[in-house]
């Protein structure tokens, strides 16, 4: 297999008597966007965060250039988790910091830079999403969507192989969804060898800014395809999830 891309294996996981994935195999192809689609509560989040290490599925593995990560002792599963970076749903920045500050935290955390070479790479960072000009600001002096784009800057600044964005557009209105989209996009493209996955329910966004679509669907991914075998294809449960009806296998 080739090394970086991520191979999940009947992954597994229930909280208590709720079996939230029920066997999940999913290819998450090198330096593609992989958008994950699926209802509220089917596990997109908990997929995730398995993913980053965050949580430990019960059964299944998650192979990542030959190693599993299941597999890994906790010391181990941080260093892999240093290969991640993740823009979480709600931006989540620091209020007390700039946003100069805030993207400087995890270099801060996790390398030794002279002041100097920090400031490059923060700059750089902050510069890769249009924020150069904004570093001095304090979060809440941002608009929504220049938040999300110093959430993306802060998961890219040190060169992560994976960026996890979950749901990177809920709760914006239609222009500023169609920026951060561009912002995935563009990032995707302007960074070589990454491998972006993100978890959406928003279909126009996915159908935009997909390589590859899996619908995840009472625990497991019931779909794989592209762009266009999601618009074609005559699997229900796509179609009823892709036009939003009421009538269908997916009930409310
Ligand atoms: N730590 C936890 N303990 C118990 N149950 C949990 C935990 N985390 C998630 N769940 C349950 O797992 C199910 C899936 O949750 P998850 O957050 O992954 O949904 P989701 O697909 O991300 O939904 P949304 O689109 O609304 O974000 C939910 O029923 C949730 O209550
Ligand atoms: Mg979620």
């Amino acid at each position: 297999m080739d090394d970086g891309a991520i191979q999940l294996v009947d992954l597994k996981k229930r909280f208590g008597a709720q079996e939230v994935l029920r066997g999940v195999n999913l290819e998450i192809p090198r330096g593609k966007i992989t958008v994950v689609i699926g209802r509220s509560g089917t596990g997109k989040s908990v997929l995730l965060k398995i993913l980053m290490g965050l949580l430990r599925p019960d059964s299944g593995n998650i192979l990542l250039g030959g190693q599993d990560m299941t597999k890994l002792g906790d010391s181990a599963l941080l260093k892999m988790r240093n290969r991640f970076g993740m823009v979480f749903q709600n931006a989540a920045l620091f209020d007390s910091m700039t946003i100069y500050e805030n993207i400087a935290f995890p270099l801060r955390e996790h390398e030794r830079l002279k002041e100097k070479e920090l400031k490059a790479r923060v700059d750089a960072a902050l510069a890769s999403v249009g924020l150069l000009e904004h570093g001095h600001k304090d979060p809440h002096q941002l608009s929504g969507g220049m938040r999300k784009r110093a959430a993306v800057a802060r998961a890219l600044v040190r060169k992560p192989e994976f960026l996890l964005y979950d749901e990177p557009t809920t709760g914006l209105d239609p222009i500023m969804t169609a920026h951060v989209d561009e912002l995935i996009r563009g990032t995707q493209d302007s960074t070589p060898g990454l491998t972006s996955l993100v978890i959406s329910h928003d279909m126009q966004a996915t159908l935009h800014i997909a390589d590859k679509i899996a619908m995840l669907f009472e625990g497991q991914v019931i779909f794989e395809g592209t762009p266009d075998d999601v618009r074609t294809t005559d699997n229900p449960v796509v179609r009823q999830f892709v036009e939003g009806r009421l009538e269908g296998p997916i009930k409310v």
